[in-house]
């Protein structure tokens, strides 16, 4: 994989210090030996920019809790930090790239956007518009859940449906781009988005300043474990970057494997509506690669159990999506004895009728 694989943004302006100092020279080895084409100044540069866009994010969203449950603990004989996304005002944590990109946006003059998403982007979208006093046209697949719909409408989204099996959503975003131009606020194959994506990362540090062993997160682009992988992995090279994707969907574990971007065969079930995408993004994957990511799958039963456990425990409803990160730890415990674990739980927006199936599966 060549350097012309990735497209790196010209410097944008960053207000705060880099996490450059707390690298220590001994980790260039690290930066020669990856295989992503991208080296240790992208990855700090993008540190750096997470770092700016920390004071944006917090101005709408401030930060979310780390939650903890005994049992969790007791499973790995280690510590279990729960990141609990899923209480963000959108329900999920695309309001951090979302805003990252569209305050920018928003100081360069637009007043309009566009989008294209599975729900949750969606809704960040509509949420950054409505702070910002900008409109906002999301392009949403017919069969995404009614609750992440109903709330895009109720931020005063525009939204366009379009056929998930028929149609590309990309072409129906630029054909309204055509008929009216707007910015495109991509959902995570994108700088800005994916540093924005990362204050959760930088929020973790601060959080758990004795470090991270490991980080699971819910992964269907790659964004999210893009930025938060590079955040942590700024503060300690020891810190496994993992990857969790439903059965079928897991196109990130089959990519790690083979060094480069491979198709899911997208034949497992689709209750994790916002994990469905088919090929790791471009940018995202030589992010994840040049952190080492690895690859878990997950079943629809250890989904299940995680949304019960978390539901039965602490009162918070996850969507299918949001708790595969816990169902892989539920899955594989033993690949995190004794560590330090960061789950993300990123969403919360379901169906009652999804939420109750998962229940019921759970048992
Ligand atoms: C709840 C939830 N978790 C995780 C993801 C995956 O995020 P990314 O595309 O950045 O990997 C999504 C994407 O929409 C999501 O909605």
């Amino acid at each position: 994989m060549g350097r012309e694989y990735i497209s790196l943004p010209a410097r944008l302006h960053t207000d705060k210090a880099s996490g450059l100092d707390l690298i220590t020279m001994s980790d260039t080895a690290h930066a020669e030996r990856s295989t992503s084409g991208l080296n240790k100044s992208d990855l700090l540069r993008l540190v750096a920019d997470i770092d700016a866009a920390l004071p944006r994010v917090h101005r709408y969203a401030p930060a979310t809790p780390i939650l903890r449950l005994p049992s969790l603990d007791a499973l790995i004989n280690g510590q279990v930090m729960l990141k609990a996304e899923c209480v963000q005002a959108t329900g999920s944590f695309k309001i951090r790239g979302a805003l990252n990109v569209m305050m920018q946006l928003s100081l360069g003059g637009a007043d309009r956007v566009i989008a294209f998403s599975s729900g949750n982007h969606g809704i960040g979208v509509a949420y950054a518009a409505q702070c910002l006093g900008m409109t906002a046209t999301i392009v949403v697949p017919h069969d995404a859940p009614v609750a992440k719909i109903e709330r895009i409408r109720r931020l005063g989204g525009d939204i366009v449906s379009y056929d998930r099996l028929s149609e590309d959503r990309e072409q129906v975003a630029s054909a309204l781009q055509d008929k009216s131009p707007a910015p495109l606020v991509k959902p995570y194959d994108d700088w800005q988005t994916i540093a924005g994506q990362g204050t959760c990362g930088a929020e973790v540090i601060l959080q758990v300043p004795e470090g991270i062993d490991a980080a699971i997160i819910c992964t269907g682009g790659g964004g999210l474990a893009a930025g938060i992988g590079t955040y942590l992995r700024s503060r300690s090279l020891k810190t496994r970057i993992l990857t969790a994707e439903p059965n079928g969907w897991h196109d990130h574990h089959l990519s790690f494997q083979s060094g480069t971007r491979v198709r899911a065969p997208g034949d497992g079930a689709q209750w994790c509506d916002g994990l469905l995408a088919l090929t790791p993004g471009k940018l995202t994957f030589s992010i994840n690669q040049a952190n080492q990511a690895e690859g878990l799958c997950v079943s629809n039963e250890h989904v299940a159990t995680a949304m019960r456990t978390v539901w039965q425990c602490l009162g918070v409803r996850l969507e299918p999506s949001g708790a595969v990160a816990l169902g892989a730890l539920l899955s594989q415990p033993e690949l995190f004895h004794g560590q330090r674990v960061l789950v993300t739980l990123t969403g919360g927006n379901v169906d009652e009728r999804r939420f109750s199936e998962c229940l019921t599966l759970a048992g």
